[in-house]
């Protein structure tokens, strides 16, 4: 006797109803790049399809995110001064902040306003804290980090979301932000944030790479699984509300493994070299771009992810309206 799971692939109306992973546009977040000055939409040369915006375009954004049904902004910030103690990161009228507020005064509730918490972006030396040495100094930076998220929280932001893998950070922005006012924050947590080459062209977009040395002494061990279920048990106990794997593509057995570890919403951030790798194989014609993008955000998905942040989510968007995703 031959057993056939065939039958259940007969036609697209039997396949659509044994789908096992189903996606919203809800899920999706879009990371956006912003800089100083204004009237600035500038290409990013190494993530082709996306830009640097100046605070006074930050609309021309938005709207477009909007007409795909995308409905959460991730924000970076490229301050135009760097220095030791990245004091642009926290500065009333710093970058994000800057953008933040733009946002919410157009939009208010319509669109949710996640702001990325971290000090490269800021700092001289592209490290994602405070130096002692040649040494990221983990307790003097947490303060900046709180600093910098009740600043956030200030401006307008939704939720914010920490990304330097400090020990002990969520529960110094918890705390910060519980002392200022706000206690309805969320925390969304790069709990299991390894130190990957994905990040290359994200660093090249946002001039953030390390000055010397790497963030090995802070991110991950891309061979570790155990080692970031301890990550994200810790993150939760100090009270983050969301967790994310980073990057998402390579680590899928740890997004899998973390769901059967964790009540809380999980998060996976499809990076800077997912994206360039499949827009720039695609453009070669070397794969079809398009369905390679549904087959991995599907994967994503598919292994757990409740949430993704993606440099593509307007075009998945559009792909799970069609029903060529979830
Ligand atoms: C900041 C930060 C990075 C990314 C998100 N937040 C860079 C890094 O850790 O070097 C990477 C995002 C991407 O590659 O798309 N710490």
């Amino acid at each position: 006797m031959i057993t056939r799971p065939r039958r259940l692939r007969a036609n697209p109306l039997i396949r659509g109803m044994v789908r096992e992973t189903r996606a919203s546009a809800d899920s999706l977040i879009y990371p956006v790049f912003f800089e100083e000055g204004s009237n600035i939409k500038a290409p990013i040369a190494a993530m082709d399809g996306q830009f640097r915006y100046s605070p006074d375009r930050a609309k021309e954004i938005a709207d477009q995110c909007l007409e795909h049904g995308v409905n959460k902004l991730l924000l970076f910030g490229i301050p135009k001064e760097k220095d030791e103690k990245g004091s642009q990161a926290y500065a009333e009228n710093g970058i994000v902040q800057q953008a933040v507020r733009a946002l919410k005064k157009e939009y208010g509730d319509q669109l949710y306003v996640i702001t990325d918490v971290c000090m490269c972006e800021y700092t001289s030396h592209g490290h994602c804290g405070i130096l002692c040495g040649h040494d990221v100094d983990n307790d003097e930076t947490l303060q900046y980090l709180s600093k910098i998220a009740v600043s956030h929280a200030a401006a307008g932001a939704d939720m914010v979301a920490p990304s330097d893998m400090m020990d002990g950070h969520i529960a110094a922005l918890r705390g910060g932000l519980d002392e200022n006012g706000f206690k309805n924050t969320p925390i969304m947590s790069y709990a299991v944030k390894y130190a990957s080459k994905f990040y290359g062209p994200f660093r090249d977009a946002a001039g953030s790479a390390p000055s010397f040395g790497d963030r090995k002494t802070y991110q991950m061990d891309p061979h570790n699984l155990r080692e970031g279920m301890k990550e994200a048990a810790i993150d939760e106990e100090e009270g983050a509300d969301i967790l994310m794997v980073k990057p998402a593509l390579s680590y899928l057995d740890v997004i899998r493994e973390l769901s059967y570890n964790t009540n809380l919403p999980i998060a996976t951030y499809s990076v800077s070299g997912e994206y360039a790798m499949i827009k720039n194989a695609g453009k070669a014609g070397l794969i079809d771009e398009y369905g390679i993008m549904c087959e991995t955000a599907a994967s994503m998905y598919r292994a757990g992810a409740d949430i993704i942040m993606t440099y593509y989510a307007m075009e998945i968007a559009d792909a799970i309206r069609k029903g060529d995703i979830g």
